[in-house]
């Protein structure tokens, strides 16, 4: 076991296109984040959150600064050791849950461990369990198109939960849910967050962001503040 944080960012830069057309996306990000935290990252619109959730899972490389992941400086891996730590490591959710169509749910949960090589035999247990962790093992045998987007979104996060990842990142995943199913989501993401994954999630709702214990501000390609929720206070009083 070792004493690092889970993530380190450090001047993390980002400059997309060159030349004249240049633009500097990321302008020196530091941000440490520690095992079993719940982080929201907020800000403006072209603020810089997705860029940084996008090197945060090793989907692009930063033009400058040093992001560290377990204490190994992720610039110094190869492309396949990233996606290897990608693999091992990390669960991605997306706004638009990207689930195959005419597919059940089971099976695209299945999916992230076909390319691991396992049989049918794991790839079901394991999917089951993930779907048992949102829920939806009743709705195991409906594709996409017989679920609410609620449960389309689940169906997403028990993807991304089949490997037994550390780190869950979720970029706007109630972007496209009402407030009722937006409120399940993070009451879910709660749930995983204290049975001990770490969680990333970028919101534009405060009210969504309330379920964080860490509230990360981006303005114009930097941290403009971090914050302690509220929820994290309480957690960490414990009951009265
Ligand atoms: N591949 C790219 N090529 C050029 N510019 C890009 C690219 N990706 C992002 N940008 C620019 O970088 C800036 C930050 O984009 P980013 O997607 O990180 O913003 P965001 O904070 O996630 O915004 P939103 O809330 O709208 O999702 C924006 O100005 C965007 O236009
Ligand atoms: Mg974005």
């Amino acid at each position: 076991m070792t004493a690092e944080p889970l993530i380190q960012l450090e001047g993390i830069t980002k400059t997309f296109g060159n030349g004249a057309a240049a633009f500097q996306a990321l302008k020196g990000i530091d941000l440490t984040i520690e095992r079993g935290d719940f982080v929201a990252i907020m800000g403006p619109s072209g603020s810089g959150k997705s860029t940084t959730m996008n090197i945060l899972g090793c989907l692009d490389v930063p033009t400058g600064g040093v992001f560290r992941f377990r204490g190994v400086e992720v610039q110094k891996l190869d492309r396949d050791q990233r996606s290897l730590l990608r693999r091992r490591y990390l669960g991605f959710v997306f706004q638009g849950f990207n689930l195959l169509a005419r597919t059940t749910a089971l099976e695209n949960v299945e999916l992230p461990l076909l390319y691991r090589g396992e049989n049918k035999t794991q790839r079901r247990e394991s999917a089951l369990r993930a779907l048992d962790q949102v829920g939806l093992v009743p709705w195991a045998s409906h594709s996409p198109s017989e679920l609410s987007g609620g449960q389309q979104q689940r169906v997403a996060i028990a993807r991304a939960l089949v490997t037994q990842p550390d780190v869950l990142l979720a970029d706007e995943p109630t972007g496209n849910l009402d407030s009722e199913r937006s409120v399940e989501i993070m009451l879910l993401l709660q749930r995983l967050n204290g049975e001990g994954i770490t969680v990333l999630m970028v919101t534009h709702e405060e009210e969504m962001a309330a379920y964080a214990k860490t509230i990360v501000r981006f303005r114009d390609g930097q941290v403009e503040r971090i914050e302690h929720s509220a929820t994290a206070l309480a957690q960490a009083s414990g009951p009265a």
